[in-house]
């Protein structure tokens, strides 16, 4: 034995520590599980010893520090003062952690050929206009002009009469009209399927933008060496009666973002190509666009049974 090797005796005597001290911990975690033996609701008992094993887990895990603890807690105070009726940060920290993914991953299995979902983002309003098949949700949002049309069926292929479409979109700067503080209602709608399932719409190309990172969870991200930004992307939510209601969004095949979009909303199926339209190419509505550019997209949409 070396003259710095620990004895025999100090070797013991580090794992009876060691060992008493897990009983401590354990003995804890145990504690704060049956503290929820009597209750009522067993989805609440279940959700919470489960929230209190994964957690005691994490900090037993990575020897959690006090400061830490500290630091913790002061990010989702934070979290707390910047959040008001327009700005979420809760909803954006879950989104970058892939809370807001996972969740929609478990609730939406896949279902024979169903349009897969993604991430609802912060910046639905419920209020969007009425638009006619072939309108414009555009509203005055700057933007190249883009034709999206498709089809809703229904699983067994029938076409989907009546589906109420959502759509909405940042605009090529990178902003929702919620975002400005003038009021403007742009870059959203709503409109309906025609008896054929059929829909179709003018929008804009997407664009990439950065999620708001102005506030904890943007701190967060620049901390962790991770971008703000998100893949470019146009949101859908279709509902129709006995059918899933269908949040998602349609990418831009080709965008470099794809890979690396921060809330991890990317799915395969929903790449779409955004066909680029040379200038004075003749539109599919007649609509004059002069000597602008624009693009078409095709999104078919396929609504799984409400009971799937
Ligand atoms: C969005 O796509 O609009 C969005 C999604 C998650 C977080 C922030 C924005
Ligand atoms: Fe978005």
């Amino acid at each position: 034995m070396s003259q710095n090797s620990p004895s025999t005796a100090e070797g013991a005597a580090a794992t009876a520590a060691a060992t008493a001290q897990a009983a401590v911990e354990e003995r804890l975690t145990g504690n704060v599980l049956r503290s929820f033996q009597d209750c009522a609701n067993p989805r609440l008992k279940q959700l919470m010893e489960s929230l209190v094993t994964h957690l005691h887990a994490f900090i037993r895990d990575v020897r959690l520090t006090e400061k830490e603890w500290d630091a913790a807690i002061a990010f989702l105070t934070a979290a707390g003062h910047i959040t008001d009726d327009k700005r979420q940060e809760f909803i954006l920290l879950s989104d970058v952690l892939g809370a807001s993914m996972q969740t929609i991953n478990v609730n939406n299995a896949a279902y024979k050929d169903a349009t897969e979902a993604t991430v609802f983002g912060p910046f639905f309003v419920d209020d969007a206009p009425e638009i006619p098949r072939g309108g414009d949700i555009a509203g005055g949002a700057a933007g190249e002009p883009c034709w999206i049309e498709g089809t809703v069926r229904d699983t067994d292929g029938n076409p989907v009469s009546g589906a109420r479409i959502e759509v909405w979109e940042a605009d090529e700067d990178g902003f929702y009209d919620v975002q400005y503080t003038d009021g403007r209602v742009a870059g959203r709608a709503h409109l309906f399927s025609d008896t054929d399932g059929n829909y179709n719409f003018w929008g804009l190309t997407p664009t990439p933008y950065p999620i708001p990172h102005d506030g904890p969870v943007g701190k967060m991200l620049e901390a962790t060496g991770r971008s703000p930004m998100r893949a470019s992307h146009l949101h859908f939510m279709v509902t129709a009666p006995g059918l899933r209601t269908l949040v998602t969004h349609i990418f831009v095949t080709g965008d470099k973002l794809l890979k690396y979009d921060t809330v991890f909303g990317v799915k395969e199926s929903l790449i779409k190509d955004f066909v680029p339209q040379p200038a004075g190419t003749p539109t599919p509505d007649g609509r004059e666009l002069g000597n602008d550019v624009w693009a078409r997209a095709r999104f078919d949409i396929v609504l799984a049974p409400a009971t799937a």
